[in-house]
């Protein structure tokens, strides 16, 4: 049976750079949902199918996978969660360069990029996304909806919490426990563990903007 196409959430930056991963992948691709996107317009050869509501209104879900191209942690979430609720199924994208240990565990809904390694007995979180040449380590617990930029490095035996969000070329030290919603800069070094909303920057890293700092920015698309 030939596998069912896919459509991609999001037409932005994530989208176009999930349609070249996907078509390394030799996938077929039916088209965009976006909701600042017109119908009917292409972005790189495949057209746009409407506003994101259609992945949950349309007959699409019995005919296609659905892939989250879209960074925002919180809505990759919610996002994820209201399709598995409508039935629908939920592509995960594993590009072939990226390894994937044999003891390894990937959720639902991942995307795993160029070169990127997740090591032996580790385990990713439903709906994450890890950009390309990143590398998660062996027997690390990465929690739902992270969002890891290209480059980052997280030793052995870390741990986060849902929605995680960490910047290009950060890293952190083996067996450290991040909280729910952490923020890393580009650039960090993670030296110790922290709990829920914290941001931390800087080599050593430190935490800034702990009053009210949010996971990441409000889910406007979120259904
Ligand atoms: C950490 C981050 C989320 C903070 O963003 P923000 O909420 O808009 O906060 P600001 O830019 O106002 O920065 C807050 C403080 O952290 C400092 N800071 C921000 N990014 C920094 C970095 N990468 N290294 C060192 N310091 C940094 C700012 O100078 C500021 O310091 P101050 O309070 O002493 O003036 C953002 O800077 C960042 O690094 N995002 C990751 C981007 C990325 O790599 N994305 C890839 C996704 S594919």
């Amino acid at each position: 049976m030939t596998a069912r196409a896919v459509i991609l959430l999001g037409a932005g930056n994530q989208g176009r750079v999930a349609l070249d991963l996907l078509r390394d992948a030799d996938v077929a691709v039916l088209g965009f949902l976006d909701d600042t996107k017109a119908e009917g317009a292409r972005i790189d050869g495949v057209p746009v199918l409407g506003p994101f509501a259609q992945a949950l209104a349309s007959d699409w879900r019995a005919r296609a996978r659905f892939l989250l191209a879209f960074g925002s942690p919180s809505e990759r979430e919610s996002w994820g969660e209201a399709l598995r609720r409508s039935g629908a199924t939920l592509f995960s994208l594993v590009h072939p360069t990226a390894r994937v240990a044999r003891t390894a565990t990937l959720g639902e809904g991942v995307f795993l990029s160029a070169y990127s390694v997740v090591f032996p007995n580790a385990t990713v979180g439903d709906f994450t996304m890890i950009n390309n040449h990143c590398s998660i380590g062996h027997d690390c617990r990465i929690g739902v909806a992270n969002l890891f930029g290209p480059g980052v490095h997280l030793a052995g035996n870390v741990t986060t919490g849902a929605r995680c969000a960490f910047g290009a070329g950060s890293v952190v030290q083996p067996c450290r426990t991040l909280g729910r919603d952490v923020r890393v800069a580009g650039g960090a070094l993670v030296h110790e563990s922290v709990g829920d909303r914290v941001t931390l920057v800087g080599n050593p890293a430190r935490r800034v903007l702990e009053a009210g700092s949010p996971g990441d920015a409000a889910a406007d698309r979120a259904p």
